[in-house]
């Protein structure tokens, strides 16, 4: 077992990515902490978990309240945590043009200021207001941890709309920035930046948007849950000892650099 008896949160557990990482989590012998938006599917995903006492609960990782009440209740359940899995995280939000895209052939001049600053709300915050408690814990008992943030292909590149690549790009500096901080205290930070993946986040992508980067894609194929899972089991365990604030990308050969 690579991750026995570690605590670990996830956030966005209750669907796709989050929810196999949470899976393949507790079958290494994690200790779960599923969280999500909706304490329903988290609560659902906890009940596909190998072994006992795991934890279900609801966040809006979007708000940093909501964040510090999650992580007092994982630390009433499991008295520490050893890691963070900040994936949760949205692809689009109400106002920011993605129904004009198709209409209109762009997208940015449709994006409202709510519209921009919701996602950034979720997909950056979120990941700092979650990293941040994580941290105050593992430090308050001088524990080693890790922490694996979700970026993706367009953190790396001309990928996904302006603010969805503003918020994946900006995820990859959060990981650096606090990898080189929080090194000397024994935490490890690294991203993971996934192709295209097989989730509900994707199911609404229609065919004809998905046939060409599954034709430019050297594996010939879209990734699934399970891609992403195993090179997170990787990144949380000891076998990653001396890696931190790097960045792997599961994507098929779709990018490479
Ligand atoms: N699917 C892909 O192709 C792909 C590619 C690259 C990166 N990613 C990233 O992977 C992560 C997981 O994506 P997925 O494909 O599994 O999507 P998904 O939609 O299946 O799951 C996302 C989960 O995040 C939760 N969530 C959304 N907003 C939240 C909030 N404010 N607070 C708490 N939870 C919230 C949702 O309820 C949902 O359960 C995301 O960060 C996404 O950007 C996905």
């Amino acid at each position: 077992m690579r991750l026995a008896d570690r605590v670990f949160v996830v956030t966005g557990a209750g669907s796709g990515i989050g929810r196999e990482i949470a899976i393949r989590f507790a079958a290494e012998g994690a200790k779960i902490a599923a969280v999500d938006l909706r304490a329903e599917t988290a609560a659902q995903t906890v009940g596909m978990l190998a072994g006992q006492g795991h934890f279900s609960g609801a966040v809006d990782v979007a708000s940093g309240p909501s964040v510090v009440e999650m992580f007092g209740a994982v630390d009433r359940h499991f008295g520490r945590v050893d890691g963070l899995v900040n994936n949760a995280g949205v692809d689009h939000v109400p106002g920011d043009g993605r129904d004009l895209l198709m209409k209109t052939g762009q997208q940015t001049i449709h994006m409202s200021d709510e519209g921009f600053t919701k996602l950034m709300a979720i997909n950056v915050n979120g990941v700092f207001f979650c990293l941040r408690e994580a941290v105050k814990l593992m430090q308050r008992d001088k524990r080693p941890g890790v922490v694996l943030n979700m970026s993706s292909i367009a953190g790396l590149g001309p990928n996904g709309n302006v603010s969805y690549a503003a918020s994946k790009h900006a995820v990859l500096g959060i990981t650096r920035a606090t990898a080189r901080e929080l090194g000397r205290f024994g935490i490890r930070v690294n991203a993971i930046c996934p192709g295209v993946i097989d989730t509900p986040m994707t199911a609404g992508v229609p065919e004809f948007a998905l046939a060409p980067l599954k034709q430019a894609t050297p594996l010939g194929r879209t990734g699934t849950p399970a891609d992403i899972a195993q090179t997170a089991v990787f990144l949380a365990s000891d076998e990653s000892s001396f890696i931190t604030g790097q960045w792997i990308s599961p994507n098929g050969g779709l990018v490479m650099c």
